[in-house]
């Protein structure tokens, strides 16, 4: 496996690859969530690159940046094992210029739910995005359901810009226990594991309540927020896959999306319906 820091590097390699390149951009400390995407790419791909990159121009001032976990070694022999044909990992010096112009993210659809908690993220997550699609110019890149809306915003960017690239979007990977893989996870102790686990336990729920026969946006909204009593809930979303607002749930069309803060540490999750 190639490990490469240097941009004009990986562009050399690239330019050497003959056949289909799978790409999965992600922020490293890598979990079974981010293995499923390289496993798939690796299943349908000639090649397959990874970034690694803690993109800066996605967190807003006082987030969690500069404690993001960072596990390289970890990272890299994970990668390894997968079978996984080069790393790229940057550093922000290189992928950032002081003076460069800014991708906008559409306000419509990037400045509600995630963002409008977090505004200007998904610019900076679009801006990271379309950075590394032009240097690895992949056939296929693999994202995660789990940032439903950055995998929205990526569609959205993709053939608004006529990008060639073909988005592979990924099932949710959880624990066990229902607990969706993140990154974010270490942060949690033991007491804010077990009541994490009432985000993933109202989205099921909400599944038992629509087998019932209940799709009221409102009625499904009041069963979440019952289950996750004892959460700070940032937001309860309903919305049909084009991230438009709806009052009735249609099956095969709609993304329930809940943010909540357990202590410190906010975690996201949802339901693909
Ligand atoms: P990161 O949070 O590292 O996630 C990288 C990819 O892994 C994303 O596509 C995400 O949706 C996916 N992923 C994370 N947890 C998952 C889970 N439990 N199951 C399935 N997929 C999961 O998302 C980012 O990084 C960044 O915003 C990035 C796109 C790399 C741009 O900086």
């Amino acid at each position: 496996m190639k490990i490469f820091r240097s941009i004009s590097e990986i562009q050399e390699y690239r330019k050497s690859l003959k056949g289909s390149i799978g790409f999965v951009p992600t922020m490293g400390a890598l979990h079974n969530g981010h293995l499923s995407l390289i496993r798939k790419s690796i299943d349908n791909n000639d090649f397959t690159i990874v970034s690694i990159f803690i993109n800066p121009t996605q967190f807003l001032p006082g987030e969690d940046l500069d404690k993001y976990p960072k596990r390289e070694a970890a990272d890299i022999k994970i990668c390894e094992l997968a079978k996984v044909d080069a790393i790229f990992m940057p550093i922000k010096e290189d992928m950032y210029s002081a003076i460069e112009p800014k991708i906008l993210a559409p306000s419509q659809k990037a400045y509600i739910l995630e963002g409008f908690k977090r505004p200007g993220h998904f610019d900076g997550v679009l801006q990271i995005v379309l950075k590394l699609f032009n240097i690895i110019n992949p056939t296929r890149a693999y994202f995660g359901k789990k940032d439903a809306q950055q995998l929205y915003l990526i569609k959205d960017m993709v053939q608004s810009l006529f990008l060639h690239v073909e988005l592979i979007p990924c099932e949710i990977v959880r624990e066990n226990d229902g607990l969706a893989l993140s990154s974010r996870n270490i942060y949690l102790n033991k007491e804010e594991r077990t009541k994490a686990l009432n985000i993933s336990k109202a989205l099921k729920m909400a599944s038992k309540a629509m087998m019932k026969g209940e799709f009221q946006s409102i009625a499904i909204k009041n069963i979440i927020r019952k289950t996750m009593q004892g959460l700070y809930i940032e937001y309860i979303g309903i919305v049909d896959r084009d991230f438009n607002k709806i009052d009735k749930i249609e099956l095969n069309n709609s993304i329930i999306l809940l943010a909540a803060k357990v202590g410190n540490t906010r975690l996201i999750d949802n339901l693909w319906i």
